[in-house]
């Protein structure tokens, strides 16, 4: 069942609620805790901030060209097991394109790869500019050591800060956006929800808001110009029959 809207659907109800609530001194406890949760937010752990009421979540969140870097979100709550360094920047850093034993995902099986061909990919892969910085040698001899068969490193998703907003069941709740819809939950494979292209009364789960407001997270996988990639060509559809021709996008941050 969808979690019922309390706010609608702009930050700026939500700032307004929390102000209407501070009113009310039978809901003192509710203010509070709201207080707290978007405090709470804004000190967030290595990260800093990840969502101010104003502007909504930080920096590039959804942001293809970020996907694995500091400012990302899956990269934000994924925290690895102890292990050698090489595996915690892997798992961290090239993991959500490679998958999580580096046997292919969004982009191909990298076992076994030496430190010259991360330092190549780096100087040609658009997706992968912002790695340069890592240290490809000590990746490599984690890649090495998966090759040879290791165990791939664990890890875990903290989700814990996003249940207030996101829903205990991450499934929507007061933001109205669900972690089930760009991807199969937190930590789940390529794969839209139930409805995703023909259930347009269910906002958390229908993607029509996000191919509007959050675009450019759409990108990594349906391509850059939206044209195609692991995902059909949104104009499949979006072909005037089917559905309309969408405006041209200007996709943020590119
Ligand atoms: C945002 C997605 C993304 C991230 C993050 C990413 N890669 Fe890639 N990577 C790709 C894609 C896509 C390709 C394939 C490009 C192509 O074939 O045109 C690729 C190619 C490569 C290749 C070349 C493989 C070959 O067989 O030619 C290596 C090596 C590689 N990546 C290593 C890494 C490492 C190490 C990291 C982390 C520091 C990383 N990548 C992070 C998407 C990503
Ligand atoms: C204080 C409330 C709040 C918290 C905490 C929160 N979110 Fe959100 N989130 C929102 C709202 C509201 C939206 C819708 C944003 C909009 O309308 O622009 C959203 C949208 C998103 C989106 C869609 C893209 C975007 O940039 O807006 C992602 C992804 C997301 N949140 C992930 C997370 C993750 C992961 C966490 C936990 C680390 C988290 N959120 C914690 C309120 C929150
Ligand atoms: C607007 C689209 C969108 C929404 C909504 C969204 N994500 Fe993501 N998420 C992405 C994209 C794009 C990636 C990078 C590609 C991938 O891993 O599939 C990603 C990657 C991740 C990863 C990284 C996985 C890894 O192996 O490194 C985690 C964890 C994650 N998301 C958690 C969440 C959580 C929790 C929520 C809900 C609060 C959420 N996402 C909602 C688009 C989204
Ligand atoms: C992590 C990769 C990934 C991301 C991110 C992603 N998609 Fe997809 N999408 C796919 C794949 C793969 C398919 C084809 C298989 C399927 O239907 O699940 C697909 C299919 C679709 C379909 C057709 C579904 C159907 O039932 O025919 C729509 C509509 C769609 N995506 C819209 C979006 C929108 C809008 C976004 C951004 C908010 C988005 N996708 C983000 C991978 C992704
Ligand atoms: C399987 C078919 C299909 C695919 C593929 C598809 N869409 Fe849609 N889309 C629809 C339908 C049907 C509607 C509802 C149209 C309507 O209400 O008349 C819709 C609605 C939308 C809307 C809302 C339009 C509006 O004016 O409110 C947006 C935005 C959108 N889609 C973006 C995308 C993006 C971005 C992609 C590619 C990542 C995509 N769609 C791929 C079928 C699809």
């Amino acid at each position: 069942m969808q979690p019922r809207s309390l706010f609608g659907e702009k930050r700026e109800a939500l700032r307004k609620f929390s102000s209407n609530l501070c009113v009310s001194v039978s809901l003192w406890l509710s203010c509070i805790s709201l207080f707290f949760i978007l405090s709470a937010c804004g000190s967030g752990s290595e990260s800093g901030k990840i969502f101010v009421p104003e502007s909504g979540h930080v920096g590039n969140w959804v942001n293809p060209l970020f996907v694995g870097q500091n400012g990302f979100h899956g990269t934000v709550i994924k925290v690895p097991e102890s292990g050698p360094r090489g595996a915690s920047l892997f798992l961290i850093h090239c993991a959500a394109c490679h998958g999580n034993d580096a046997t292919g995902r969004i982009g191909p099986n990298i076992q076994g790869v030496p430190a010259s061909f991360i330092t190549a990919a780096i100087a040609v892969v658009p997706l992968m500019r912002g790695h340069a910085i890592l240290s490809q040698g000590e990746i490599a001899g984690y890649l090495g050591s998966l090759k040879a068969g290791a165990e791939p490193v664990g890890f875990s998703i903290e989700v814990t800060s996003c249940r207030e907003c996101h829903s205990s069941g991450l499934d929507g709740g007061i933001a109205q956006i669900s972690c089930f819809s760009c991807h199969d939950g937190p930590e789940g494979p390529v794969g839209h929800p139930a409805g995703w292209a023909d259930v347009r009364d269910d906002p958390a789960r229908f993607h029509g808001r996000y191919g509007k407001d959050f675009v450019e997270a759409c990108a990594n996988c349906h391509g850059v110009d939206l044209n195609g990639g692991i995902g059909p060509r949104c104009a499949e559809c979006h072909d005037g029959s089917i559905a309309p021709v969408l405006e041209p996008f200007v996709l943020r941050g590119f």
